[in-house]
């Protein structure tokens, strides 16, 4: 008994060749060969429109972090008087913008430490994923409530929990009694 040809190509009705058949005739063959060149074509369209599409997301987030390292840097902004913030307080503020909450601190000194070297500020944000960190001053740290992670008071670093990075540090100028906060410290460490 003869084995049908694998490579056969069934004719179209009109008895045409096949690239003058219209496009739904092309695109859904009957023969198992053609169909599994179909298939395989659509794969690789598939395959570089996704490669392409990774391309260009991996390019907007360079150009994206390529312009925000050069915004403006924030005006300063007064954000509490000496005196208001007892050894040991805390004061909320919103920094640089109004829905930045923020966090001021004034940390027990050794004695003879510069007044500068006590009061502290961070964005309030935890670099986990962003629950807003409250300060824990017996412990000397910042604690998130969420996952318990927790930030040492001095430096911002992340010591306990998921949090990898250092809180956002607030950076403070002092003039005449009062704090401003002047700019923003983006870490990574
Ligand atoms: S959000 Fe702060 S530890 Fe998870």
């Amino acid at each position: 008994m003869n084995q049908p040809d694998p490579e056969q190509r069934t004719t179209a009705p009109d008895g045409q060749p096949e690239p003058s058949q219209p496009d739904w005739r092309r695109e859904f063959p009957i023969d198992t060969v053609q169909d599994n060149e179909v298939a395989r074509r659509d794969f690789t369209t598939f395959m570089v429109l996704t490669s392409l599409a990774f391309v260009v997301g991996q390019f907007w987030i360079v150009v994206q972090n390529r312009f925000r390292g050069q915004k403006d840097p924030p005006a300063e902004k007064a954000i509490a008087r000496v005196n208001e913030i007892p050894v040991g307080g805390t004061k909320l503020f919103h920094y640089p913008g109004e829905h930045d909450p923020c966090i001021l601190l004034r940390v027990p000194a050794e004695p003879g430490a510069a007044l500068e070297k006590t009061i502290l500020a961070y964005d309030q944000k935890c670099t986990h994923l962003s629950c807003a960190v409250v300060p824990d001053l017996e412990q000397g740290c910042l604690h998130c409530p969420c996952h318990h992670g927790c930030f040492d008071l001095h430096s911002g670093r992340a010591i306990a929990g998921p949090p990898r990075r250092p809180l956002t540090r607030i950076t403070l100028e002092i003039r005449a009694g009062v704090i401003f906060a002047t700019g923003i410290e983006l870490r990574t460490v």
